[in-house]
């Protein structure tokens, strides 16, 4: 029974009589067996790709393109095949040469049979550590680009949890801000827009992801401390005496201990703690002044007193939007620090706000003299 055949052999010999005697040869041994004349033949056979030898077995002296000339090409277009060049005796150099341009090892013609498949074993064997090695570097890129598309997916997963998480904290702002306006029916909408103008301003003064999100709930939330005034004073709305504004000036600071109890929500309790600060120092509760007022709260104050001078409640009568425009130039580095007026006037968020909003807003037409006391 004849064994499967071992391997293919690339014989690369102009000798038309060498040529023969290496095929049978090889064939005995059970090697598949291809042919070729000279370096050039060898070059044609290989780049048209159909041939994928397992050893190249090139004869250094030959016609049209000698086995050096043809052997760097070769390493290139078939780097998993050992090269064994055939030297003629009293060559040796030019074997070692062919050696240190890239062949396997080199025989001296003639060689005996035995010594040339000695020789093709060795060649074979490293082929094989060379494909090993290969293999394994193959191996190590899988595990890499299966690692990458792991992290990159947790990474996704992540994101997406945190998206979800932002969203959830956002809709539990949301709930408890309504819970607020709910004591008060006419400010409703206010929060949502305070959040929206503190927002805008927030990106255009470049704040940090994660600022803003503090600062998105610090303002939809900076009215919770309403909570904790009592009807009578909060709803009265105006003519408040002396200790009945005491009380009401508790807010922000009732709001911020409030928040200051759920983590989520601990830095945007800073913010609302100071949301009725104002730059010049004559706010409350603390009278904080110029940059001692937490960052975000400047940024609320001026949204909230904005959307609160152009939207009426029963109350008191809003006033236009460039009537408002003009005032809050007018308080610029007194009530509001100087900073968010020009972010708010630069960032092109008025004519949205506008857009956005318009059914909120006063009249043009039914402007009467406001009272700004809250
Ligand atoms: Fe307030």
């Amino acid at each position: 029974m004849e064994s499967e055949p071992k391997a293919t052999i690339l014989v690369v010999e102009d000798d038309a009589g060498m040529q023969k005697v290496l095929a049978l040869g090889l064939k005995k041994m059970q090697y598949q067996v291809a042919l070729a004349s000279n370096g050039k033949q060898a070059l044609d056979l290989l780049e048209a790709g159909d041939l994928d030898p397992d050893v190249v077995l090139m004869d250094i002296r030959m016609p049209v393109m000698t086995g050096l000339q043809a052997l760097p090409r070769v390493r290139e277009l078939v780097p998993m095949s050992p090269v064994i060049m055939l030297t003629a005796f009293g060559d040796l150099d030019t074997g070692l040469d062919a050696m240190k341009k890239g062949a396997f090892d080199y025989l001296v013609k003639p060689s005996s049979l035995e010594k040339i498949r000695e020789t093709i074993e060795k060649a074979l064997g490293y082929r094989a550590i060379l494909q090993e090695k290969a293999q394994e570097e193959r191996r190590k890129e899988q595990y890499r680009l299966d690692l990458e598309r792991r992290v990159e997916s947790t990474y996704q997963e992540l994101g997406s949890i945190y998206g979800r998480l932002r969203e959830m904290n956002l809709q539990t702002a949301h709930a408890l801000a309504e819970a607020v306006e709910a004591k008060d029916r006419y400010t409703k909408g206010h929060c949502e827009r305070v959040r929206w103008i503190s927002e805008r301003i927030g990106h255009f003064l470049g704040l940090a992801d994660d600022e803003i999100e503090q600062l998105e709930y610090a303002a939809l939330l900076h009215d919770i401390g309403k909570i904790g005034i009592p009807d009578s004073i909060l709803l009265k709305r105006r003519d408040l005496d002396e200790r009945e504004r005491q009380i009401m000036r508790m807010h922000p600071i009732i709001g911020a201990q409030i928040l200051s109890t759920v983590q989520t929500f601990a830095r945007a309790a800073a913010a609302v703690r100071h949301h009725h600060e104002r730059w010049d120092g004559q706010g409350y509760p603390e009278g904080a002044r110029g940059e001692e007022i937490d960052r975000l709260a400047r940024i609320i104050s001026l949204a909230d007193t904005f959307d609160a001078m152009v939207t009426s409640r029963p109350y008191r009568q809003g006033i236009p939007v460039e009537q408002a425009l003009r005032k809050l130039h007018e308080l610029r580095g007194s009530q509001f620090s100087p900073e968010v007026v020009d972010a708010f006037f630069s960032s092109g968020l008025i004519d949205e706000y506008v857009g956005l909003f318009h059914d909120s807003l006063v009249k043009p037409d039914t402007i009467t003299p406001d009272d700004q006391k809250r």
